[in-house]
């Protein structure tokens, strides 16, 4: 398959998500994520960073001496991703792929795979088949961090059992997934899960502008979103479920 996309879902998405992480909330769903992630990453790591968007978690664990192989089916996005990491300043390996890297799984195998709000965007089925693919390119022991929406905050009734259907605020389809779900589902593609928190527990609706905020009213919002993530509610507040599971 070549790297264009049947139809591609973010068309003329683009500007919301460079406003969304210029946001409270959109930063809130970064950061919390980061550091979370942060103390399994290590020098030298083979990364792969599937619906990578604009890069910006490819550049953010290259800086962090890990070697990043990115990949993301819609051009646009691709676009992004190269002139982001032409931008980039000082940053360590990356390899934009233009074919998905997962249709090889002789090539590469990966110690850390970032699946970061992708799998909401597709239909069960298909995004299962992602799950499998990058599981048959992860070496044993690797670690998957896995974000998307999480299925207790959303006011709809199930599809089918663990799996919501919503709009998303940008018009989009989406699905939400409850954690027994995404735990079930990793099992069954060889991934066991770890650890599964809710994050973004109290931010959902601040939309004000970073640049609007204090360092130190946003240094005090980032303590106290984290502190939520560790505590065991998140699960039923967290507007997003991140999840690490390590494959078997
Ligand atoms: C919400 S954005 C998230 C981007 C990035 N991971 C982040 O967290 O900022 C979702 C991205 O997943 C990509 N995507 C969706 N389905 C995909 C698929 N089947 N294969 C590759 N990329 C996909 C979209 O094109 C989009 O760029």
């Amino acid at each position: 398959m070549s790297g264009t996309e049947e139809e591609p879902v973010f068309k003329g998405a683009e500007q919301f998500f460079d406003d969304y992480y210029n946001t409270v909330r959109g930063y809130v769903r970064q950061e919390i994520i980061r550091l979370r992630l942060q103390p399994h990453l290590q020098d030298g790591q083979r990364a792969l960073d599937f619906g990578g968007g604009d890069a910006r978690d490819s550049i953010w664990v290259a800086n962090n001496g890990v070697d990043v192989d990115y990949w993301d089916n819609f051009l646009e996005a691709q676009s992004r991703a190269r002139r982001a990491v032409i931008k980039a300043d000082g940053i360590g390996y990356i390899r934009l792929h233009d074919q998905d890297p997962t249709e090889d799984p002789t090539t590469t195998r990966y110690e850390l795979i970032m699946l970061h709000g992708v799998i909401q965007y597709e239909s069960p089925p298909k995004a299962e088949q992602i799950l499998e693919r990058l599981s048959k390119v992860s070496l044993q022991g690797a670690l998957l961090s896995l974000a998307t929406k999480n299925w207790a905050v959303v006011d709809s009734q199930e599809e089918s059992p663990g799996v919501k259907v919503h709009t998303t605020k940008q018009n989009k389809t989406s699905r939400a997934y409850s954690a027994e779900y995404l735990t079930k589902w990793l099992g069954k593609v060889g991934f066991s899960v770890v650890d599964i928190r809710g994050v973004r527990c109290l931010s959902d609706d601040d939309e004000r502008m970073l640049s609007e905020v204090p360092k130190e009213e946003l240094d005090q919002i980032i303590s106290e979103e984290n502190y939520r993530t560790e505590h065991k509610d998140s699960l039923e507040i967290g507007q997003m479920l991140h999840v690490l599971a390590i494959k078997r």
